[in-house]
């Protein structure tokens, strides 16, 4: 006797009597009927929901959502069922009494010996236990994809920027040296990100500045660097901190003789970042160099100007962006 043979000898009042017993909540659907509807609850269902199984016998069982019910989960059951998948979703459902709960939902497709789907399976598992988690789950989640989205557009940026002195032929050991000094001003934001989990969305730019800077002069005498960074509380978007990074260190290339004074702080509604050496002045960014046209692209990207103007001292390199990005 195959397994199916001795299965269906199973009397179907028993069938029906276990399927009430069984201490998951179940419901079959019927998608032959118009709108895949409710044709067998068991007790557990009604119990998990307060609805009796008079009142939602031939509905659908979207009944059960409401307000906060995540659309994203329920497009993906749509999908799997239209689909006849196997699906699983976690998703806010609603009791007859109007309090809401989280619904682990798995709907398996039931098909007859030709493999047609004849109903659907659902079991309903109260999910409350794990909510706290949940949440913690998908804000890091949400965190990652955000994430993915801003690596993308920095090694774009990086990608460019390569591609142009692979163009004009820089020396290889001075390439790996500019390309390891990016990727450090790139790491740097996801290092803040990371630490930061929870409000990722924006990164503060003076602690940003001091780091990036204290890791590009991390070699030179302490009496030969003065820093000046006070932007208050500005903050920017990854990718834009990302490209100031870059811009910043395109300046701190060229600034490189002598005592260098870095400043950054707020004035009105642009932020100024100066940094001045005793170097003579010269036509950067407007020289045509790799570095200016650089430094300038980064800086127009986000509606700002790099400059370079005479001091008493020598010369300083500007880059001023507003406060607030449009
Ligand atoms: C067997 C089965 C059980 C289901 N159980 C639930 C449930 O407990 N809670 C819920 O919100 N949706 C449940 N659904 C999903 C809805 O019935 C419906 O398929 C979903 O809302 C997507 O379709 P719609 O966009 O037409 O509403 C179940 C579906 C099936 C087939």
């Amino acid at each position: 006797m195959s397994d199916r043979d001795r299965q269906s000898s199973i009397p179907r009042s028993l069938l029906r009597r276990g399927l009430n017993e069984v201490p998951l909540s179940l419901v079959i659907t019927d998608p032959r009927q118009d709108d895949n509807p409710i044709v067998y609850v068991n007790r557990a269902f009604t119990e998990l929901t307060g609805y009796e199984a008079s009142a939602i016998i031939g509905r659908n069982c979207r009944f059960l959502q409401g307000e906060d019910t995540e659309p994203s989960m329920v497009q993906e059951l749509r999908e799997s069922i239209d689909a006849e998948r196997q699906v699983t979703v976690d998703l806010t459902n609603y009791r007859a009494d109007g309090e809401a709960f989280c619904n682990r939902l798995m709907i398996t497709p039931l098909k007859d010996e030709n493999g047609t789907v004849t109903h659907f399976l659902g079991v309903q598992t109260l999910w409350e236990k794990q909510s706290a988690e949940r949440a913690t789950l998908q804000r890091i989640d949400d965190a990652l994809r955000q994430m993915q989205h801003d690596v993308g557009n920095h090694l774009s940026t990086i990608v460019a920027i390569t591609r142009l002195e692979a163009y004009q032929g820089a020396e290889s050991d001075q390439k790996a040296d500019l390309i390891a000094d990016r990727m450090e001003a790139i790491s740097l934001v996801y290092e803040m990100r990371s630490a930061a989990i929870g409000q990722l969305e924006e990164i503060p730019l003076s602690a940003y500045l001091t780091q990036l800077i204290a890791s590009r002069v991390r070699e030179e005498p302490s009496e030969d660097v003065e820093l000046r960074i006070d932007t208050g509380d500005v903050c920017y978007d990854p990718t834009t901190v990302g490209r100031i990074g870059l811009a910043v260190g395109e300046m701190l290339r060229v600034a490189s003789e002598g005592k260098r004074t870095i400043g950054a702080w707020v004035d009105g509604s642009t932020v100024r970042i100066e940094i001045s050496d005793s170097g003579e002045i010269s036509d950067w960014p407007e020289d045509k160099s790799l570095s200016g046209r650089i430094a300038a692209d980064l800086a127009r990207r986000i509606g700002g100007e790099v400059s370079q103007n005479a001091s008493q001292e020598g010369r300083v390199l500007s880059l001023n962006l507003p406060v607030t990005l449009a």
